[in-house]
């Protein structure tokens, strides 16, 4: 069969892989691509905005199956192009994909379905938010409703960061119209773990658990970026946590996408954070994590097709999900200065020292071919996942991995996974 991704990142080389490892796939494309994905994929020169052109690709390849790795299109309703036009496609609706295309919207959810998260108020004007703020407790925490490449998110310690926030979101609209509308929710702590979960519209299997670090520097200081590194599993993810929200987070949610008549068919991304009360819901997404899927997909036993086609048919509960004992962590190889300033066009070396490397991958997420070779072409460049027996060791394993890629300005954080030394 023939099979098209669409986005370009780490996590669409990781669905590529994945893919390529099907013993029913015959041809991969990936639209629009990355230096890596052309590895395994042939790279197709449409956007992922670029809905009509896609799926005019798709009939004219007779593609048997797209597989949509990236938040927009997919909050912009490219499954609902694709499926008026008789295609095959993986993802959710336009009007499942508001979970993670509105933050309100989620919030409301979970409120009427009971689902854990922390409390919160929506709002459209920012004199009424302004005026909530004069009594509510320091830490909050403010959200632009809309997607904002994972950056509307604003912690603040006092009333004044709260204020000045609100005018960044609301007034200077920083996030554009994601702004037009925000959360203005509860400061909680503790650790975090996101579960992908496959979901067919009515039954919900989540995958191995997996974290992420969003800042920058050592120690979860800086700025937040997309990502700088993951593990799985993550060790605060105990049997007790799993069942708590397999019984009161992940079917609810499917439970309630359906009883609002939003099917949610797809990869749905919950983000957990585990509070002294028990694990609360930071967010939704409609997709897989970028890096979660650089840790999570290289432990998957399945066939990715099988588990596909059985969320599109919903036949999910026949699955058997299983993922390998071991672990997995990715670090993010990254240009110095990002996510702010860095220089792109570094060419990059190293590559070979992974041929034939088992349990190694190094994923693309910025990257170019040029006539000099592969060159940094994004702030994130990189992702290298190594398994190993344990976390310990795939840690280990990774960080060794990381001296065989070398360009000019390589940047990395050095403690992705440190925090399991303390558990
Ligand atoms: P989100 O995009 O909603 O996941 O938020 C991005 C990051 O902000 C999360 O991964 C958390 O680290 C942090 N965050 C979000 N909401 C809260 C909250 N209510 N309390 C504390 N930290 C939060
Ligand atoms: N790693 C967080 C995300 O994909 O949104």
């Amino acid at each position: 069969m023939k099979v098209l991704i669409v986005g370009s990142g780490g996590r669409e080389h990781a669905i590529a892989v994945s893919v390529a490892k099907s013993s029913q796939v015959d041809k991969i494309y990936c639209a629009p691509g990355n230096a890596g994905i052309a590895f395994v994929a042939e790279c197709v020169d449409i956007a992922a905005m670029e809905f009509e052109k896609l799926a005019d690709f798709a009939e004219e390849k007779q593609i048997d199956l797209t597989i949509v790795g990236m938040d927009d299109p997919l909050v912009g309703g490219i499954v609902d192009v694709f499926e008026e036009r008789g295609l095959r496609v993986f993802g959710p609706r336009k009007n499942a994909a508001i979970i993670e295309g509105s933050k309100a919207f989620s919030k409301d959810l979970m409120k009427k379905y009971h689902i854990p998260t922390a409390a919160y108020e929506n709002f459209t004007d920012a004199d009424a938010a302004l005026k909530y703020l004069e009594t509510a407790p320091m830490p909050i925490v403010l959200k632009a409703d809309g997607l904002a490449l994972g950056k509307g998110v604003l912690i603040c310690n006092t009333l004044q960061e709260a204020k000045d926030g609100v005018k960044t979101l609301m007034l200077d609209k920083q996030f554009g119209d994601a702004g037009n509308e925000i959360v203005i929710e509860e400061f909680m702590t503790g650790p975090e773990v996101s579960v992908l979960c496959y979901c067919d519209g009515t039954h919900i299997k989540p995958m191995t658990s997996a974290q992420d670090h969003k800042r920058a520097k050592d120690g979860d200081e800086g700025l937040n970026t997309g990502g700088m590194g993951t593990f799985s599993p993550s060790p605060f993810y105990t049997d007790e946590v799993k069942k708590f929200c397999e019984e009161k987070v992940y079917q609810p949610t499917m439970d309630a996408m359906k009883a609002e008549r939003r099917d949610f068919v797809g990869i749905l991304f919950v983000g957990l954070m585990l509070t002294k009360d028990g694990p609360k819901v930071l967010e939704y997404n409609a997709r897989f994590g970028d890096p979660e899927a650089q840790v999570v997909l290289p432990r998957m036993k399945n066939d990715i097709i099988d588990v596909v086609n059985a969320c599109i048919d919903g036949k999910l509960d026949e699955v058997d999900l299983q993922f390998e004992d071991n672990a997995a962590v990715c670090v993010v190889l990254a240009s110095d200065g990002y996510p702010e300033h860095y220089e792109k066009g570094k060419v990059i070396t190293g590559f070979e020292n992974f041929d034939g490397k088992d349990g190694y991958y190094v994923f693309h997420a910025g990257t170019k071919k040029t006539e000099k070779g592969i060159v940094t072409n994004g702030g994130r460049v990189l992702g290298v996942t190594a398994k190993g027996a344990n976390l310990k060791e795939a840690r280990a394993n990774a960080y060794e991995a990381t001296k065989l890629i070398s360009f000019e300005n390589k940047y990395m954080r050095h403690d992705i996974g440190k925090a399991i030394d303390e558990v």
